[in-house]
């Protein structure tokens, strides 16, 4: 049984259940995006974030469960209304080779950004399509990079180049899959300082995934633990950070024993 979507929650994951072939991949997803904050999807290598990202975006679809948001549940809507909705998201996607980030390969990292915007923005100059590509790619620290082509970025370049696609577009919501992947530490804690700044000066929703917990703290307003499929703890960032449950505990604090193991998941 499917629910109904809390009213504050810009995003609702509701009982969703999805299976890939016979496999249980979501046993259950109960998730709360607060509005105009930022919620850190938290989790291990395969515990499910990039499956969950990728039902809020509309590109799968659970097998039981509901999908909410800004209240509307996605399998109701008709696909002009989902191309509707998904006008006030922007999404940087984990994506996989050749396709890392969602970037068209074909384009190099100005159009990538640019290209976007334009269908957003069909009333926009090409002048301020430029101004606002360059101003994004700036932010990122991608200015002098607009001209190379997505197979000649190193993986940290392309996750700034699909994250400066995903702020030009000035969405009410934001949703960064596998946020740290491939970007060092000192960038990290740069583009974490730059998403807080933007989101306190347009209060969008964020929802960013990572398994880093520096990033993770330095972002969050709201935490949300997945592991199995299942959120094991949500709410407000200090109270999940101080949780004594086996498996956050040892995500938090990094530790070698616990439930956490290779061959797990
Ligand atoms: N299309 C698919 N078909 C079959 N299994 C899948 C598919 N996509 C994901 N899975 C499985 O679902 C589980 C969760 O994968 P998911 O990509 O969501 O993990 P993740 O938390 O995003 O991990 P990472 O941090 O490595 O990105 C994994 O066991 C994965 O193998
Ligand atoms: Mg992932």
């Amino acid at each position: 049984m499917a629910g109904n979507a809390s009213p504050d929650a810009a995003i609702e994951l509701v009982d969703v259940v999805k299976d890939f072939d016979s496999v249980r991949v979501l046993d259950g997803v109960n998730l709360v995006v607060p509005r105009g904050a930022i919620t850190v999807l938290l989790g291990a290598s395969g515990a499910g974030k990039t499956v969950t990202v990728n039902h809020i975006v509309g590109l799968i679809h659970p097998n039981q469960g509901a999908v909410y948001v800004n209240g509307r549940q996605l399998a109701r809507l008709s696909d002009a209304e989902m191309t509707e909705l998904r006008l006030d998201m922007a999404a940087v996607l984990q994506g996989s080779l050749p396709f890392t980030c969602g970037l068209f390969f074909s384009m190099n990292v100005y159009e990538n950004v640019a290209s976007p915007l334009r269908q957003r923005r069909p009333r926009w100059s090409e002048e301020r399509i430029e101004q606002v590509t360059m101003e994004s790619l700036r932010l990122v620290g991608l200015a002098e990079s607009a001209e190379i082509m997505p197979d000649e970025l190193s993986s940290g370049m392309a996750k700034r180049t699909a994250i400066a696609r995903a702020l030009a577009l000035e969405a009410s919501i934001v949703i960064i899959d596998d946020f740290d992947s491939g970007i060092d530490g000192v960038r990290l804690a740069l583009l974490c300082d730059l998403l807080r700044e933007l989101q306190r000066d347009s209060d969008a929703t964020l929802l960013v995934t990572t398994h880093d917990m520096s990033a993770a703290r330095r972002l969050a307003d709201y935490v949300a633990v997945i592991h199995e499929g299942r959120i094991i703890a949500s709410g407000e960032a200090e109270s999940v950070f101080e949780s004594t449950e086996d498996v956050v505990a040892q995500l938090i604090a990094g530790e070698l024993t616990g439930p956490i193991q290779l061959r797990s998941s």
